[in-house]
């Protein structure tokens, strides 16, 4: 995907898939101040990830001027959790005072199917909240919906019924928790402002060293061959990601559901759990430190900070005795912190590896989610499971359907 979509930008330019993205987020950036993303699994992962990492972390919070111009976001149809629901309409509703772009909001509707239960739902029940809300000299829904969806489907019939100004398509062969570097990410990204040119060319020079480089220097291989190895002759089924930056916490999220659904198939499949440190070192700690070993330790670790290191500072009461550590900052706190568990691991042979992400950035961030879906799909070879489809999820969709069902 990477590469095809930059080449074909290369060639059309205007008239490329991520020009005509980049049109339509800067239309509906225009259009609203918020913007609702319903999706659920690989139609939303990918975007919470980018949006967590790459935005400042109190997005939401800003002004206007301070998001440069770009929409608030936010997530639904990922659940169908009533009084979450309700709140973020109570949200819309109330920020609504005029008929500025200030005061009106748009939904991005992500479903490769077009019939998953959880967005379809949300999708009526904010459909109906927006037309609600369109006073006379308003734009109209088939402006302010962009679906994102599969060439044939529920949604993409709803989204021909609305008249939908802008419909993007899931390629066909490109699962949802594969499909980041598609519109499904794509789309909502180009809403925030990041570069996608970056981003997939992060994407492209990961496939070039997974192509072209030998194990020494081929951190997919490198990857995968550890989590199997460490799996199938030490034990190791439970791979624990543990990100040193709280704005990294949605990528291991996105890395959970990938390994889950794509490898958790025939009794295989180790178990994916991401951890925040140093805050879970709070809460997990203990277990990974003492509990039983059958955990392969992951640290995701930041080159390059994207701000001003904080330093702890000094008082004239020195109540808590931190004035020794004065001139230390955040930075080298995590630091210390990271090599200190890490000693303290390896003191009690608890095994770990090190994961380094240049910056938080969208060239790394293309280069993290298609290392971890190359590697996804050769540890899926390497067990004998075919890392496509999720055969599992019908099972309860089924009996919920049945016990909606009304006759
Ligand atoms: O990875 C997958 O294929 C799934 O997690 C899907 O993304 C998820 O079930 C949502 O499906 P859809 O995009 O069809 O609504």
């Amino acid at each position: 995907m990477p590469e095809r979509l930059l080449d074909e930008h290369a060639r059309l330019k205007g008239d490329s898939e991520i020009a005509r993205i980049r049109r339509t987020a800067d239309r509906l950036s225009q259009l609203a101040d918020r913007v609702v993303v319903l999706g659920i699994g690989g139609s939303y992962m990918g975007t919470r990830a980018l949006f967590e990492a790459l935005c400042h972390p109190y997005h939401n919070e800003l002004g206007r001027e301070a998001r440069a111009g770009r929409p608030r976001l936010y997530f639904e149809g990922n659940n169908v959790d009533n009084d979450f629901a309700q709140g973020l309409l109570d949200l819309l509703r109330g920020s609504r005072r005029g008929n500025g772009a200030g005061d009106r909001w748009s939904i991005v509707v992500i479903s490769k199917s077009g019939g998953t239960r959880e967005t379809a739902s949300a999708l009526r029940i904010f459909l109906a909240a927006l037309e609600a809300s369109l006073g006379s000299g308003s734009p109209t829904v088939d402006e302010l919906v962009v679906p994102v969806t599969g060439r044939t489907g529920r949604l993409r019939e709803m989204a021909t019924g609305l008249g939908c100004r802008d419909i993007f398509a899931i390629p066909d062969g490109v699962g949802g928790r594969f499909s980041i570097l598609t519109a499904v990410g794509l789309l909502p990204a180009a809403v925030l402002g990041l570069d996608l040119v970056k981003l997939l060319e992060g994407a492209a020079e990961m496939n070039r060293r997974f192509r072209d480089c030998d194990f020494a220097d081929n951190v997919v291989l490198q990857y995968a061959g550890v989590g199997h190895l460490m799996e199938t002759r030490c034990g190791a089924t439970v791979r624990v990601l543990s990100a040193w930056a709280k704005g990294l916490e949605a990528m291991g999220l996105w890395y959970d559901q990938l390994l889950a659904e794509s490898l958790g198939k025939q009794g295989q499949g180790a178990t994916p759990l991401t951890v925040v440190n140093t805050r879970d070192l709070h809460s997990r700690g203990q277990q990974h430190q003492q509990g039983r070993r059958d955990k392969l330790i992951t640290n995701l670790i930041v080159g390059n900070w994207q701000r001003e290191p904080l330093a702890i500072g000094r008082r004239a009461r020195d109540e808590d005795e931190l004035n020794s550590l004065a001139e230390v900052t955040l930075l080298e706190m995590m630091s210390a912190a990271i090599a200190g568990t890490n000693r303290a691991y390896a003191e009690d042979g608890r095994p770990t590896a090190d994961l380094f992400l240049p910056a938080i950035d969208e060239g790394s961030l293309g280069q993290w989610f298609q290392m971890m879906m190359l590697a996804t799909v050769v540890e899926g070879r390497l067990i004998g499971i075919n890392p496509y489809g999720q055969p599992g999820v019908e099972a309860y969709k089924k009996h919920m359907n049945a016990l909606l069902a009304r006759d």
